[in-house]
């Protein structure tokens, strides 16, 4: 039996006379003084049903015990719409189905929020998720993401890269992230980790001659959630041997472009401008700059080098820089919002935030009164300071002024609505990361990226001498309006390097034998030069979908509490199966 003969968003005019039977969902029903209208809802879209009482009795009779969302397969005769009554916003709003026959699959209860708008409850969206993704946006969103999918894997496969599995059930080793912890029941005691990425797989697979390999990879990381994080993601992941950074970002920009083409119908302009990590960090505050909009940070050192104004002398005093943006055109902004972008500015460790306006040919500002002439003339000129602008100040430790003024940029690029035409894409790559970063918490050195990144060829000398601070990585992120999208780098290949960087990393020689024994061992057969990168397909998909959360692009996503509400996961276990792995939990939940 065949249950349709055409879907929901397959009638044009030219089908009139026709007879067609269509299956879905009760989108709405409105009674028309007896004449009952239908839409009736399929995934390719709604088409208009009408049962006429004078014609066809029993069936009319039929659909007054229709619901929203019923299941219902109807048979009936394609009309033309009457003129005047057309719906120019569906593909088939000039027809309708004058119903000769309805049958119900399955009754709907009332639902707990309607299908035709968005709910602001999320634990309620991801409660009933499969209603959720029953809303036309969602659906779209799902169709993007299977869009971009396929896409990607047919680009890579044109580049002759070979998509290979790697395991879910790996090896726990220190890599950034908290792991997810699977107990072994074979081997009482032990545990498998989720990967948190299929970094080391990868480039074992380049010592096994693959040299091309990619992968639409689940990664799994124990971190505190935001928007644009899940416990559960999926990356594109890639690796190459015998390639240099060059050749990486022409692959990610040929993919990306081919992507947003088939995605989005726009073509990109590659290759994407390029900002080392430091020019990024000193001219937008942040490692991920948006350049969809200036308002760059300036450096205010030499401006500054006598004054007596003892915020800034304190700053400049103690190694640390004077920094200022010019929000233009931003006098008029209100006390309100100037106490907004402080406590933005002491939420990031600030002490606080020193501001000038300029309205009615005057600086308006608690700090003017310590300029002197020569400072203000500098000031001016260094900023192009106009009447209209708002000018503001941080004076602390560089990363610390950076770190500032990236945020406040960024919140007075939202009260300015600077970002004009959410349709612009601005790509970025982001080079030279530093290799390492001090933590004071842990007394110790990590890795940026993680820890087989590769040193650039000229700061190898500082790693040799201890300068460790200033060697720099051959690693990259692209950042698409302010999202980091992806991050990569060129790898060490070589064994003693890599146990080099493992001792600074404060990983003894014991730990790199049980922890990473595989990958020093696998170096030491002709291990060849490789490098990749990884994208983040769920912020990808977001981004071009025009989504907030990259919770809307995936199906069934976590809350932020980590718990995924359809199914009530995490949830208590048998306390046999607990026995079996040789477990106990030692917390009720
Ligand atoms: P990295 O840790 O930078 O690199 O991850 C690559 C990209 O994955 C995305 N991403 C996430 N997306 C959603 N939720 C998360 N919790 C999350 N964490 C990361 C980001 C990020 O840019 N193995 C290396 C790549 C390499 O060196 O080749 C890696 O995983 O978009
Ligand atoms: P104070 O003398 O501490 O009251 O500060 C004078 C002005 O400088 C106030 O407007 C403060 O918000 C601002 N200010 C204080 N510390 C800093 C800082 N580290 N960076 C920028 N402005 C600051």
């Amino acid at each position: 039996m065949k249950y349709r003969s055409c879907s929901c968003g397959a009638l044009r005019p030219s089908d009139a006379g026709s007879e067609a039977t269509l299956c879905g969902w009760v989108d709405s029903r409105r009674d028309h003084g007896g004449v009952i209208f239908i839409d009736l809802r399929d995934r390719e879209g709604i088409t208009q049903i009408v049962f006429r009482p004078e014609e066809h009795p029993a069936v009319a009779g039929q659909s007054h015990g229709l619901r929203s969302e019923d299941v219902i397969t109807v048979t009936g005769v394609v009309a033309p719409r009457l003129a005047g009554t057309e719906n120019t916003k569906l593909a088939t709003g000039g027809v309708e189905v004058v119903a000769t026959a309805l049958t119900v699959l399955n009754k709907a209860e009332v639902l707990p929020f309607p299908i035709d708008s968005k709910v602001s409850n999320e634990d309620l969206r991801l409660e009933y998720r499969y209603l959720d993704l029953r809303r036309p946006e969602m659906a779209a969103n799902l169709r993007l993401r299977h869009r971009v999918i396929k896409t990607i894997r047919d680009v890579m496969d044109g580049e002759g890269f070979l998509e290979i599995e790697t395991p879910i059930l790996s090896k726990s080793t220190p890599e950034g992230a908290r792991d997810f912890l699977v107990p072994s029941r074979l081997t009482p005691g032990a545990f498998y980790a989720l990967p948190q990425a299929p970094q080391q797989y990868k480039q074992l697979l380049m010592v096994a001659g693959v040299e091309k390999y990619f992968q639409i990879a689940r990664c799994f990381r124990d971190e505190d959630l935001r928007a644009d994080r899940q416990p559960e993601f999926t990356q594109l992941d890639v690796e190459a041997s015998f390639t240099s950074e060059e050749e990486i970002f022409g692959l990610i920009e040929r993919l990306l472009a081919t992507v947003f083409k088939v995605a989005r119908g726009v073509e990109l302009a590659p290759p994407f401008p390029r900002l080392t990590w430091l020019a990024a960090m000193n001219r937008y505050g942040s490692d991920k700059p948006d350049t969809r909009f200036g308002v760059e940070i300036n450096d205010l050192a030499d401006v500054f080098a006598t004054t007596e104004f003892k915020v800034f002398r304190g700053a400049l005093d103690t190694g640390g820089v004077v920094k200022a943006i010019n929000a233009k055109g931003f006098a008029g902004i209100t006390t309100g919002q100037i106490n907004e972008l402080t406590q933005v500015a002491q939420q990031y460790g600030a002490k606080g935030l020193a501001f000038i306006k300029v309205e009615g040919g005057e600086w308006k500002s608690p700090i003017v009164k310590f300029f002197t002439d020569d400072e203000k003339a500098a000031l001016t000129e260094r900023l192009g300071i106009e009447e209209g602008d708002l000018i503001l100040f941080g004076g602390d430790k560089w990363d610390v002024v950076c770190e500032v003024l990236g945020r406040v940029r960024l919140r007075v690029a939202e009260m300015q609505r600077l970002v004009a035409d959410p349709r612009q894409l601005n790509f970025l790559w982001v080079t030279e990361f530093p290799l390492l970063a001090w933590s004071a918490e842990e007394n110790k050195w990590n890795a940026v990226h993680h820890p087989f990144t590769r040193p650039l060829a000229t700061d190898l000398e500082k790693l040799e001498s201890g300068d460790l601070h200033h060697v720099r990585a051959v690693a990259y992120d692209v950042v698409l309006n302010g999202v980091e999208v992806g991050g990569g780098s060129l790898r060490i290949h070589e064994a003693d390097l890599q146990a080099k960087m493992f001792s600074i990393l404060g990983v003894t020689e014991e730990q790199q034998k049980t922890l990473f024994g595989h990958l020093l061992k696998a170096f030491r057969f002709g291990a060849p030069p490789h490098g990749g990168i990884a994208l983040g397909l769920d912020r990808l998909v977001m981004l071009i979908a025009g989504a907030d959360s990259i919770r809307d692009v995936i199906a069934f996503p976590k809350n932020n509490r980590g718990q995924e509400l359809l199914t009530s996961s995490p949830s208590t276990v048998d306390p046999r199966q607990l026995r079996e792995l040789s477990m106990q939990s030692t917390k009720k939940p």
